[in-house]
């Protein structure tokens, strides 16, 4: 499998004769199991029309900064914020300049200004103007803040002139966009993750339950697999499609999380506790559903094991990194929790809030560890899952 599998990415077409290529690389993207929404410049779709793009990647090409009806299905920042990596292919010498300056006149540059995520560019330009040392300082310019550069091409160029600036072959890009999610920062460790909610039976019929949708889990599998990990995936009923390359174990309530866990755990080295897990289950389930005979019933509950702490103190030597689900006094509650269940590090995330936390596709929250606190600004859950990667590959090494 591909490591752009189920990845989002936007591919930014600026105006220049290379731009005829872009239709090739959507596809190609979208060949690597990609999903691609298209951003174009004005000059761009003087050379190629938004319609090939739409026809190729079935969406709607994205074109104006100021669109309400773009706005209102996904504006300019939500875009930004769906996207792991925004190529831009072709970059001409004009885009360059002006996404080195910072300046964000149109959609593209504003979407790479508001990105959190990864920005490559592409550039495609006539041989003197690559090599003018303007066009050569913007190029570091774009480097020192952390934008990739696919190099161009050294080749016959469609002005008649030969030397470097020709847009590299879109089978080339792909491979190495391929390369900037293969991390491998966790290469050859074992990990195991738990995600989504749990469920209680009350009786065949009715169990208790919340809200989570499994995506900030579903997103460290994913994140873990590319930097290299073995992941096994334990969850909870969702309603997600499991990351390629990796073991999924579907479980219903916190006692089957627990033995699922337990027994994947015996090799591993990271150990992940996204999942809400239902902190009571009700005592006695019923066999049979429960008749409606009077007004008000109550049900017995007994706590469920704590797995987070139960695998945190069998396994000593395992990495071991909570969650916390809070709604007040986010980072004392957070580290009473990292305390009492021995975690090497937690992560806190406001769930009172509507636009984070549970089934949102963005998330923000605190990395907590013995030492530090350190805020995760909002962002896809994708790309939250990879900055916590990061910080778990650090710990590790040290
Ligand atoms: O799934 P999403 O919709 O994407 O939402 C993501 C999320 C909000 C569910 C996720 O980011 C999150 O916060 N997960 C932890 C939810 C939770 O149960 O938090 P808690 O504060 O109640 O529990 C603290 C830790 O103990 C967690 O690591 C939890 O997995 C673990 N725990 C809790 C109870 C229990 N019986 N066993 C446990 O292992």
């Amino acid at each position: 499998m591909s490591s752009l599998s189920q990845k989002r990415i936007i591919l930014g077409i600026t105006g220049g004769i290379a731009a005829y290529k872009s239709a090739e690389i959507a596809r190609r993207l979208q060949d690597e199991g990609a999903e691609v929404r298209v951003i174009m410049t004005d000059s761009a779709q003087e050379f190629i029309r938004p319609l090939t793009l739409q026809a190729l990647t079935g969406k709607p090409v994205h074109t104006d900064l100021l669109d309400p009806k773009a706005e209102a299905a996904m504006g300019h920042i939500e875009l930004a914020r769906w996207a792991d990596i925004v190529l831009i292919a072709p970059a001409t010498a004009n885009f360059i300049a002006v996404l080195s300056q910072g300046v964000a006149n149109d959609l593209l540059t504003t979407v790479c200004l508001a990105s959190s995520g990864s920005i490559v560019v592409a550039p495609a330009m006539n041989q003197a103007m690559w090599s003018q040392p303007v066009s050569l300082d913007n190029i570091e310019r774009l480097k020192q803040r952390n934008i990739t550069i696919f190099e161009p091409d050294d080749g016959i160029q469609a002005c008649g002139d030969t030397g470097p600036g020709r847009l590299q072959q879109p089978e080339a890009i792909v491979d190495q966009l391929c390369g900037i999610f293969d991390s491998g920062i966790l290469s050859g460790k074992r990990v195991v993750i738990t995600a989504g909610p749990t469920r209680e039976a009350i009786d065949p019929v009715r169990y208790i339950s919340n809200h989570s949708s499994g995506k900030m889990g579903f997103a460290l599998a994913s994140g873990m697999i590319d930097a290299g990990a073995a992941v096994t995936l334990i969850s909870g009923p969702v309603s997600l499609d499991s990351p390629d390359r990796c073991q999924l174990i579907p479980v219903v309530s916190a006692s089957e999380m627990l033995e699922a866990a337990t027994e994947a755990v015996k090799e591993a080295d990271i150990f992940i506790s996204s999942a809400a897990v239902a902190d009571y289950q009700v005592t006695e389930a019923s066999s049979q559903k429960i008749k409606k005979k009077s007004d008000k019933m109550s049900l017995n509950l007994s706590k469920t094991p704590d797995i987070v702490a139960i695998l945190s103190e069998n396994n000593p030597k395992m990495f071991v990194l909570g969650f916390a689900a809070e709604t007040e006094n986010i980072e004392s509650h957070a580290r009473d929790k990292l305390n009492r269940k021995n975690l090497d590090a937690i992560i806190a995330n406001d769930v009172s809030r509507d636009d984070i936390g549970f089934n949102s596709d963005n998330n923000e929250a605190l990395w907590i560890d013995a030492n530090s606190c350190q805020s995760l600004s909002k962002k896809s859950k994708t790309q939250l899952a990879r900055e916590i990667i990061v910080l778990i590959a650090e710990k590790i090494d040290n």
